[in-house]
């Protein structure tokens, strides 16, 4: 039996092209895409994953039109309106990682809440990457530290399982496996530090086109995969 991954990342790429390509406004393709984030982690829960992470605003995604920007903020609101009910029903826990603080007020509430709702569910951990950068997250690890250090913390007792406590990630699970949907091959300053011994899955299929068969592909090329985290594997074994 294979055993399934326990943290699953996701980079959910392609709202725009599948708006495009049905003739819709690329809006379209978000309100699409927002539906299916509750289609996957739903799946994700059934299949027993301990923890989903999905990429839901970078921080270079404010770049984008204002009136894209605004859409992408307004999406909290109708997922959590639409499914909370659903993820406590199924004992979901919602989790946020990114830079809150600049979120606009509404997001930041609704987030704020659905976390509170959900925060003694035991069951799968929904974890949102929102105005997420890694850079900016590693860069404000350093900044904690060194301000720890100031209050007289040793420069020594550093190792990285004392770094990794002043990333976003701290209380998650390693993640064993990274999907990236809509076909391009890059990390986009995702979990940058957290990946270093993930599998990387690259698929073409548009974010909402990204179903359960999808996700069951994704996990198949997982399972083929050697892991041996920098070491050799048995039959190698001297
Ligand atoms: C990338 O596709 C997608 C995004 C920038 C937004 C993804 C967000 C969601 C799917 C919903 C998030 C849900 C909540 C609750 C916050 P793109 O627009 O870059 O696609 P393209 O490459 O085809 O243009």
């Amino acid at each position: 039996m294979n055993k399934i991954p326990e943290h699953i990342a996701i980079i959910m790429d392609g709202n725009g092209r599948w708006a495009k390509a049905l003739g819709k406004i690329r809006t379209q393709g978000h309100y699409q895409g927002v539906k299916n984030v509750r289609n996957i982690a739903i799946y994700a829960n059934e299949l027993g994953v301990k923890c989903l992470t999905l990429y839901a605003f970078s921080t270079e995604n404010w770049k984008r039109p204002l009136e894209e920007v605004n859409y992408l903020m307004a999406l909290p609101k109708f997922f959590f309106d639409s499914y909370i009910k659903e993820l406590m029903a199924k004992n979901i826990k919602v989790m946020m990682i990114g830079e809150m603080d600049s979120l606009p007020k509404e997001a930041k509430a609704i987030f704020a809440r659905a976390i509170d709702m959900t925060k003694d569910n035991t069951g799968m951990i929904l974890n949102f990457a929102l105005n997420y950068g890694s850079h900016q997250e590693i860069l404000r690890a350093a900044k904690n530290f060194a301000l720890d250090v100031l209050n007289d913390k040793s420069v020594l007792d550093i190792d990285e399982d004392a770094f990794s406590q002043y990333l976003y990630t701290k209380d998650l699970p390693v993640i064993d496996l990274l999907i990236r949907t809509g076909g391009e091959v890059r990390l986009s300053n995702f979990l940058l530090y957290q990946l270093a011994y993930s599998e990387l899955v690259f698929i073409d299929t548009l974010w909402p086109d990204f179903d359960n068969e999808a996700f069951d592909e994704c996990l198949k090329i997982y399972y083929q995969r050697d892991r041996r985290f920098g070491g050799l594997n048995e039959k190698e074994n001297y």
